[in-house]
């Protein structure tokens, strides 16, 4: 009798076991690929501060022998930890990206390590995917049709050091009030800006949390608009900052910009940079401009109010110019001056 129910109590276990064993399995492996569950991410305080990580959009085949030189300038650059390459383009064979992961890897022995990530989604919102790979504080987002020399990388990110809040960058747009029309629209402004593209853009690594898992259904709404226009994730995240600093972005100039995107390098012309945030200004004409602004009439309509706020001027490289100027005796970035 006790034998028997001894049986009994051990089949009971085994039959539970065996039921539960792969809902368990299940919970864990969806749990583990939850980009939002803060227990796979570094902790915030063991992040380094002194490199950055370099987060580069892949998608065109055809423009892998320049991702192949934009990502060896960053790997040669002290300052860069390592580079992530986030394949886009769900077409692109998986020998493709082997080869180029193997490719890449070649590079390794400049400095920062190399990885190929082949994006799970096609949403624009996975560039911004907080990632366990990360070992930084500072993230670098960029295209993988922007070249910029080495210095001015460089630049940028001590500017970013300066004030880690921000975002900073080298190509910079507006938001504006269209009066008449009562309604939000996309510019560029001479001399003022509320916007950094993520042609290059530096951020906190934590922004990546706030941009991703950012709580209550507004945010995740305006994902969702992300997801459905296809376009204005970089203009979400100059929200997502915006929002949670109440300032503007920083603009940088940079020596040496070249924009292989911009239309002026298409039939043989190809339009070199100097001086950034000047190119570009047409790209992609009235149209592109103006899913734009519907991208941000609508995060308006969603969130309820405006968090972009304007800077003005952009921080320059060189004492003696305006890019250093004296506030309480003491020499500073002449961050966020206006220009008159
Ligand atoms: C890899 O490198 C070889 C040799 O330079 C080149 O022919 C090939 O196109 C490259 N492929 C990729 C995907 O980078």
């Amino acid at each position: 009798m006790e034998v028997r129910s001894h049986l009994r109590s051990i089949l009971f276990t085994l039959l539970c076991i065996s039921l539960v064993a792969p809902l368990s399995v299940f919970s864990h492996r969806s749990l583990g690929s939850n980009p939002c569950d803060r227990k796979t991410l570094p902790d915030p305080q063991s992040l380094r501060f002194d490199q950055l990580t370099v987060l580069i959009n892949g998608y065109s085949e055809s423009r892998i022998p320049l991702l192949h030189s934009i990502a060896a300038t960053y790997a040669a650059s002290s300052l860069v930890s390592s580079i992530l390459v986030l394949w886009g383009n769900p077409s692109t064979s998986s020998q493709t990206l082997a080869e180029l992961s193997r490719n890449l890897s070649i590079l390794y022995s400049a400095g920062a390590s190399i990885t190929v990530h082949p994006q799970k989604s096609s949403s624009l919102n996975s560039r911004f995917l907080p990632r366990p790979s990360i070992k930084t504080r500072a993230v670098l987002i960029c295209d993988d049709d922007i070249e910029v020399d080495p210095k001015s990388v460089d630049f940028a990110f001590r500017v970013w050091q300066s004030n880690p809040d921000r975002l900073v960058g080298f190509f910079a747009r507006s938001h504006d009030l269209d009066l008449p029309r009562k309604t939000w629209i996309y510019t560029v402004h001479p001399d003022k800006y509320s916007i950094i593209l993520t042609k290059f853009m530096i951020l906190k690594n934590e922004r990546l949390y706030s941009y991703s898992c950012g709580g209550g259904g507004s945010w995740e709404r305006m994902r969702n608009v992300v997801e459905e226009m296809r376009n204005c994730e970089d203009i979400l995240m100059n929200f997502v900052v915006a929002d949670a600093t109440g300032e503007g972005p920083t603009m940088v100039a940079a020596e040496r910009v070249r924009d292989w995107g911009d239309p002026r390098n298409e039939g043989g012309e190809r339009g070199e940079e100097t001086k950034a945030g000047l190119s570009s200004v047409n790209r992609g004409g009235g149209e592109h401009r103006k899913r734009r602004g519907d991208c941000i009439r609508e995060f308006h309509r969603i969130l309820g109010r405006m968090p972009l706020r304007y800077s003005y001027g952009k921080v320059v490289n060189s004492v003696g110019e305006q890019g250093m100027c004296e506030k309480g005796g003491k020499l500073v970035l002449c961050d966020h001056q206006p220009l008159n």
